[in-house]
């Protein structure tokens, strides 16, 4: 095993409390060899005791003896070089790593299927939920024509605390970095990095096709501020950051992460805190829905020890390669400004006459009509600008963006417009 963090800790406990239950479903023991890691002097628990570790990745990569290398260290390097040196070496891989196989994926697997070894990656997406094994082996036979999901737990812990105590980004942030759900560096959890790293294997898996992280559309939740949540349920709406994949009818795909506002009474809203749930529509099957704890060092090392089962059994049956991640031919891909839905206003003006007629004007002329609006009382005396919110009839992605860069350079605005999507049901 190349690492012993979080998930490495966990692998290690659950092979060692589960051995006699592995062995038998396995029809081998499973025994680890070593397990590398960076800094001698870090306490790693009693199940990687000091005989077990070692700070050379060679003792691993270098071992004729070790069948199956797991890779829990995380990033594009080293971990990218010593997955391509094991699989060189013949040895199948199981990684949780999600940057490294939306990155460099199609390399990848291309090397594993050219070398005839697995390589497995259940928990490199939504940790314990089994959805790769859903897409890749369960769904294969049908089409998958829409995928949507909460898929990063720590951004999700941040908005569910936003709404709950009406408190803002920033205090809802270090709250989730006090209970241990944000990373020091929460950069890619809060900016939709790591949901969409998620959904390019998603999305690649759920449609056959190869999709790079540059193809999607990114944004993140740190504009997402109090009043949105507030405004939002007065609306009948609550926000969440959705990474979203949709085959539309003339064959491209749109291919989105951002927050939106989905329906207070959908099952998607009632996601909260660190879960994280996926929602998959197949033309065969209908919808299908599955949620669980994206993330944490057991529901995640559970589908990594499934993985070391899964290609165990492969190596003693003589068969690797069996559920093989073909890489196929790319897809096109929408230009997200050709999106068309309602979206979610909210200005921050100052209370002058004229100033909202201003709007609704530059609004009109982009073709963008307005349904619902509130105006947030009225300003105090010293000059407190105010919020205008408003939802939007279905217009396209393009306009609203023009006409809010329009409506910035109006007098009377105080702050940048916020836009956020509707996705209905
Ligand atoms: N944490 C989760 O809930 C979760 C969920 C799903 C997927 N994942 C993925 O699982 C992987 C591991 O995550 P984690 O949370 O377990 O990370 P972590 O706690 O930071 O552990 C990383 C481990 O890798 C070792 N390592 C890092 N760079 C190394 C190097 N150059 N040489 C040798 N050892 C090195 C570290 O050694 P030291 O201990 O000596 O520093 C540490 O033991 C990542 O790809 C992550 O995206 C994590």
């Amino acid at each position: 095993m190349l690492g012993c963090g979080v998930v490495g800790q966990g692998v290690l406990r659950t092979i060692a409390t589960r051995r006699e239950s592995l062995a038998r479903r396995l029809g081998a023991p499973i025994e680890v060899r070593r397990v590398v890691a960076r800094d001698p002097d870090k306490e790693r628990g009693e199940h990687a005791p000091r005989e077990l570790l070692s700070f050379d990745p060679e003792t691993v990569l270098g071992d004729p003896e070790i069948d199956v290398v797991v890779e829990v260290m995380g990033g594009l390097d080293p971990a990218g070089a010593h997955v391509v040196r094991a699989i060189e070496a013949g040895k199948s891989v199981v990684t949780a790593n999600k940057f490294l196989l939306a990155e460099r994926g199609s390399e990848l697997f291309e090397l594993a299927e050219a070398r005839g070894v697995d390589l497995a990656f259940e928990a490199a997406v939504c940790g314990g939920i089994p959805v790769i094994r859903v897409l890749r082996e369960a769904l294969v036979s049908d089409n998958v024509v829409a995928l949507r999901g909460i898929v990063n737990g720590t951004s999700n812990y941040i908005l569910s605390r936003m709404y709950d105590e009406k408190i803002d980004f920033s205090v809802a942030l270090r709250g989730a970095q006090d209970a241990g759900y944000a990373e020091a560096d929460p950069t890619l959890d809060v900016n939709g990095g790591d949901a969409l790293h998620k959904l390019t294997i998603l999305a690649s898996l759920a449609f056959g096709t190869r999709v790079l992280p540059s193809q999607i559309h990114q944004e993140g939740i740190e504009h997402v501020a109090a009043i949105d949540m507030q405004m939002a349920a007065r609306f009948g709406y609550v926000i969440k950051l959705l990474a979203i994949a949709r085959a539309l009818p003339n064959g491209a795909l749109d291919l989105r992460v951002h927050p939106a506002l989905v329906p207070d009474d959908s099952v998607i809203a009632s996601i909260s805190g660190a879960l994280n749930a996926i929602y998959i529509e197949g033309e065969s099957l209908g919808p299908l829905m599955i949620s669980g704890y994206g993330a944490g060092s057991m529901p995640t090392a559970m589908s990594v020890v499934s993985d070391i089962v899964d290609v165990g059994r492969n190596l003693m049956m003589g068969s690797r390669g069996r559920v093989t991640h073909r890489s196929l031919a790319a897809r096109e891909v929408r230009d997200p400004g050709h999106h068309v839905g309602r979206y979610y206003l909210r200005f921050t003006v100052m209370d002058r006459p004229g100033v909202l007629a201003r709007i609704a004007g530059v609004l009109g002329a982009f073709d963008v009509s307005i349904e619902q609006m509130i105006q947030e009382g009225r300003a105090s005396a010293d000059g407190e600008p105010v919020h205008v919110v408003m939802l939007t009839h279905a217009c396209k992605d393009a306009n609203v963006r023009s006409a809010l860069r329009e409506i910035h350079m109006l007098s009377g605005i105080s702050e940048p417009a916020r836009a956020i999507r509707v996705e209905e049901g």
